[in-house]
């Protein structure tokens, strides 16, 4: 067997690959499960994971895992490693017979060395100057990540070719050598700071180039081909670095990832200008299930990390999130904090799920809406236990119940206008609002009261509209109506008819005060519960949560104390 082969198939999780065809349970470091090379009812089918071969005691069926795909597929060996490679998210090893392959990686790599040598010469002195003195990099730097520089006047494609006596026409091809609009071939990377892309055997097979100037698009990647997909492919991804650290970094840029190695970070490996694909998490989860996400900490890598929700609902992996709130991303980091700086905010790091609701409540303030947005934002999400494992965390972080958060999550999107509809039925802090409507037009002195003591526990659009109209000089309930629009005005004809069950004002007045104070209060348990999931400090987070258990039983008291209903 060729090395290439064995290095292919020491790569591959056997386990995984026999587990997309066959349902295993784990019985030591093994796996069993019904042979399905022949009728069984008792398993003696097993797979170890650790020398990479299954075996069947039943039928005596056995072999490796190329082997198991290409008999149960019933396909060629060459289809099988293919199947393989797809399978475990990783590249098929480079077999000799893909004679192209070879011809293309040692041309991408002669590329490769050419650009650095220009970036060290005359030629590249601008380029040098600014990676030099504006992004701190050294010459061994530059060497270590074969950083390069393609100048404004390129011809380095071309000189590397004939090296190699490789035609025009397949540089053409591959999308280094472009024709301009006045007909003449120009190369593709011009006046841009060169980043090989290494796969996954280690060859390179792409290019990222950084514009020297304000120049657009910022970076530019080399064409996709057979043998690069940016969906498919982490720059600076180093398999037993991660294995070392036990986890593994993934950030969004070439500069954030050589930031991260160049601080002794050498787990971190960063996306190519998209999202997080599937791919990429198959690629990882080879090596590590322990990801942690730092992406840029403005919208779009917020958004990103969101997006990345659906690829990892269904997966089996412990990630994290790491935001900054100084720097726009982990390159400015390490220029303003250092690898010390990072180590301690690494403690920060908050768990996907986590991240993922809290995202929901920092974007809309209130617990309701959050939760209501929360169901849109993951009413893909088809796993009943994934849901239900989401409502535990946002029952925590939203100060609800957990069946109530559960019951929300499993309802079927509605119509928005229908949302709307169930936000003034069903929202507790709009009942306070309807209370304050109601009180609003009850007298003067109510009013007065309103005003001083409760304003600020107004929410919905409907009360602040009321406030405005009381404080425009109008009281009569009847004038009031005339001036709510539709919808507004038969909430407030119920509030005045059947909407309010006691009506003894005072009753009610202090019903509102200790609503509003209710939601300080849990403001305040909420604020502390944050804290509580992002620090480090194990004494801390204990006196965190023992401060937010007492402030919940004071909660617990005030709700039963005040309308006998949680
Ligand atoms: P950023 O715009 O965040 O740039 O793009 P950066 O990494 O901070 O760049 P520096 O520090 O100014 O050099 C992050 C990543 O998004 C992709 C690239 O992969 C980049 O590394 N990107 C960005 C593109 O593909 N095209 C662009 O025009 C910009
Ligand atoms: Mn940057």
């Amino acid at each position: 067997m060729s090395k290439e082969l064995d290095e292919f198939k020491s790569k591959c999780d056997i386990a995984k690959v026999v587990s997309h065809y066959v349902s295993l349970e784990k019985v030591g470091s093994n796996y069993r499960g019904l042979c399905p090379f022949h009728e069984e009812k008792t398993p003696s089918f097993y797979v170890n994971p650790d020398k990479g071969f299954f075996h069947c005691f039943g039928c005596g069926a056995g072999g490796d895992v190329i082997e198991f795909v290409k008999k149960i597929e019933n396909i060629s060996f060459i289809e099988a490693v293919q199947r393989v490679a797809e399978l475990c998210g990783i590249d098929p090893p480079l077999m000799s017979k893909d004679t192209f392959y070879v011809k293309y990686t040692s041309l991408m790599e002669k590329i490769a060395a050419n650009y650095k040598s220009v970036l060290l010469s005359v030629r590249g002195k601008k380029a040098w100057q600014y990676l030099s003195k504006e992004r701190g990099l050294s010459k061994e730097e530059v060497e270590k990540f074969t950083l390069g520089y393609a100048p404004i006047d390129s011809d380095i494609v071309r000189r590397s070719a004939k090296e190699l006596k490789i035609d025009e026409n397949t540089l053409i091809k591959i999308g280094l050598l472009i024709r301009g609009k006045n007909g003449r071939l120009r190369e593709f990377f011009r006046n841009r700071i060169t980043f090989p892309v290494k796969n996954s055997s280690g060859r390179v097979v792409a290019f990222g180039g950084r514009a020297l100037n304000d120049e657009e698009p910022k970076y530019l990647n080399s064409a996709e081909n057979k043998y690069f997909s940016k969906s498919k492919i982490l720059y600076l991804f180093n398999r037993n670095k991660i294995k070392d650290a036990g986890f593994s970094i993934v950030c969004e840029g070439y500069m954030d990832a050589i930031a991260f190695h160049r601080n002794g970070f050498e787990n971190a490996c960063a996306l190519l200008g998209t999202g997080v694909t599937k791919f990429h998490i198959e690629i990882l989860k080879g090596v590590t299930r322990n990801i942690l996400l730092v992406l840029d900490s403005d919208n779009a890598g917020i958004n990103a990390m969101k997006r990345a929700a659906k690829i990892l609902a269904n997966e089996d992996l412990n990630v994290k999130v790491l935001t900054f709130e100084d720097s726009k991303d982990p390159d400015e980091f390490f220029s303003k904090h250092g690898k010390d700086g990072f180590r301690e905010i690494l403690k920060k790091a908050v768990e996907y799920w986590d991240f993922y609701v809290q995202k929901s409540l920092g974007e809309v303030g209130d617990p309701i809406k959050a939760l209501f947005r929360l169901r849109r934002s993951i009413s893909w999400m088809d796993s009943s236990v994934l849901k239900r494992q989401l409502a535990s965390k946002a029952a925590r972080i939203l100060m609800m119940e957990e069946k109530d958060v559960m019951y929300e999550l499993q309802q079927p999107l509605k119509e928005k206008k229908e949302e709307s509809q169930i936000k003034h039925t069903e929202n507790i802090q709009l009942n306070v609002d309807d209370y304050i409507v109601y009180l609003l037009f009850y007298s003067d002195e109510m009013r007065r009261r309103i005003v001083e003591h409760l304003e600020e526990a107004i929410i919905s659009p409907f009360a602040k509209k009321a406030l405005n109209i009381v404080k425009s000089g109008i009281t009569s309930p009847q004038e009031a109506m005339r001036l709510m629009e539709r919808g507004e005005g038969e909430r407030f004809f119920q509030i005045f008819t059947k909407g309010i069950p006691d009506s003894n004002a005072e009753k009610i007045f202090e019903l509102c005060v200790s609503k509003l104070e209710e939601r300080k209060l849990k403001h305040r348990i909420e604020k502390l519960e944050r804290e509580m999931i992002s620090t480090p400090d194990a004494k801390l987070k204990a006196k965190l949560m023992k401060e937010a258990m007492e402030l919940r039983s004071l909660l617990k008291r005030k709700g039963g104390a005040s309308h006998g209903r949680k």
